[in-house]
């Protein structure tokens, strides 16, 4: 089948619940390799929108509130600013980083349920939900802890299991107790409106279907769902911090976080739309639109299979072509804690190596954990600043740059007669960015950056058998030759690093 062409690529990265401050593990998972894929689409000249932002509703926020002893409003208001400028500081490169507490958020999250709701896409029921009689409120999502079922993990949330992956509905957890009071909840009977998933799952498999070039580690998950047969899920909760449900008798209702957030994809396009003057439609609506969402793992279900469902039954909405996920990075070969303060946080590695901040880019792409979970350690972290960056991209740079200061006083030398191993070189150097951008354009960020630290081992490997620092009064008239191409290798590095 010939590949589509499209027009222009909508790539969003994970937004990110601001109750905390981040870590390594979310660079190198979703930030970092999506920085990569932007900074390839715009330099090959393509149409690109690079959105994200916090998530701000949902239980992390509250939980997080409370622990601190201060309002959801407070949390959100204090981690949005710490993420953004940590962002900044590590060159992520987005066109906008926005919050989903905004109003036009609010509104167009509203209008989204509204038009599924209108359409007959929602199905109404009163189920039977965990509810903490001493808290004097419903427990959803992470508001309830329990026994996995799957792993036997004893502090399973009610929407997932972080050690296991596995995603959960509260009363799927053995021995459930309330996060509030750690009381033993009971169950009252409420209403929800419920996305019907089952009655989706042939479109949704169809789609997925069409997509066989996604990676391994995401098609497993999602067809392990697909298999085990979807269930409805419900699209609003009885909690009181997040975007109200716009109907008459939802009162105490919000919108399930997972309902809203990858909306604040499309809210956050509009808004950075209408600040560049361009109509946003365009990027989410046009059928020569790529949509590629980056996030972590525990992120698949939700974007390959829960926003799709929405995107589907609201009708309008293009769907994504990709969704590539990495694996976790775990930190000294144990898993990376927010509540273990086991993390490398981007604030403190700057406190320590101030405007270092490339290097660990380097490092994370070097070692992403593209395929399956990854380790992070220090001493690694060492080796390739000191082998990698220093003695081979470094080394190369420097004597290219430093021996055309000393013999040509800083300008570019002509080139001369080319002997073979010239033309090996520039043969290399032409088939490099096209190598390269192909490993990017396919998201395999890894095999990129070793194609380009390649390119480097040759160039030093040139100068070591071309010695043009021995040549000066034996062969002048090599020199300008060696040096000419050693900068069109040094310039072609900056572009394909950039
Ligand atoms: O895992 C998280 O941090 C979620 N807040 C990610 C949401 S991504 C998107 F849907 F907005
Ligand atoms: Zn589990």
């Amino acid at each position: 089948m010939a590949e589509q062409q499209f027009s222009r690529t909508t790539v969003t990265a994970a937004l990110i619940y601001a109750n905390g401050p981040i870590h390594i593990g979310h660079l190198a998972g979703c930030y970092v390799p999506a920085d990569i894929y932007v900074r390839y689409l715009r330099a090959t000249g393509h149409d690109v929108a690079f959105i994200s932002g916090t998530d701000e509703h949902g239980v992390p926020i509250t939980i997080r509130a409370q622990k601190e002893g201060i309002t959801p409003q407070e949390v959100v208001d204090k981690y949005y600013v710490q993420i953004r400028d940590s962002f900044a500081e590590f060159g992520i490169s987005f066109d906008i980083y926005s919050r989903t507490s905004k109003p036009a958020h609010h509104r167009m999250s509203q209008d989204i349920f509204l038009q599924i709701y209108d359409k007959g896409g929602f199905v109404e029921e009163t189920t039977e939900q965990y509810f903490d009689p001493k808290a004097g409120q419903f427990l959803a999502d992470r508001y309830i802890v329990g026994t996995c079922p799957v792993c036997g993990n004893e502090n399973a949330y009610g929407d997932q299991c972080e050690r296991c992956g596995s995603t959960l509905s509260p009363t799927e957890l053995i021995n459930p107790r309330s996060a509030l009071s750690g009381e033993t909840p009971v169950l009252k009977p409420t209403k929800n409106w419920y996305l019907p998933l089952d009655a989706l799952q042939p479109r949704l498999s169809t789609y997925v279907e069409s997509h066989p070039e996604w990676k391994t580690n995401v098609a497993g998950q999602v067809r392990s769902w697909l298999s085990e047969g979807l269930k409805p899920r419900a699209m609003t909760r009885d909690l009181d911090w997040g975007i109200r449900v716009p109907l008459s008798d939802a009162e105490g209702k919000v919108l399930y976080v997972w309902f809203d957030a990858p909306i604040g994809y499309i809210t956050f396009t509009q808004e950075w739309a209408e600040q560049v003057g361009k109509a946003w439609e365009p990027y989410w609506k046009s059928a020569d639109t790529k949509l590629v969402h980056f996030i972590g793992k525990d992120n698949i279900v939700f974007h390959c299979l829960i926003f799709p469902a929405m995107l589907l039954a609201e009708g309008s909405y293009i769907l994504p072509d990709n969704v590539p996920a990495n694996e976790f990075l775990n930190l000294e070969g144990d898993k990376i804690s927010t509540s273990r303060n086991w993390a490398v946080w981007l604030h403190e590695y700057l406190e320590e190596f101030p405007g270092r901040a490339d290097v660990l880019r380097y490092a994370l792409c070097a070692n992403a954990p593209e395929s399956k979970d990854n380790d992070f350690t220090w001493k690694d972290f060492q080796a390739r600043n000191n082998s990698e960056l220093a003695d081979n991209l470094g080394n190369f740079i420097n004597r290219a740059l430093v021996l055309t200061q000393k013999n040509f006083g800083g300008a570019v030398p002509p080139v001369g007669a080319l002997l073979d191993l010239d033309r090996a070189l520039l043969a290399e150097l032409a088939a490099a960015p096209a190598r390269i951008g192909e490993r990017l354009a396919t998201y395999r960020f890894r095999d990129a950056l070793a194609e380009a630290m390649n390119l480097s081992r040759a160039g030093n490997k040139y100068l070591a058998e071309t010695e043009p620092w021995k040549l000066a009064k034996s062969q002048p008239e090599r020199v300008p030759t060696i040096l000419n191409l050693s900068l069109q290798l040094a310039a072609t590095l900056a572009v394909v690093l950039e």
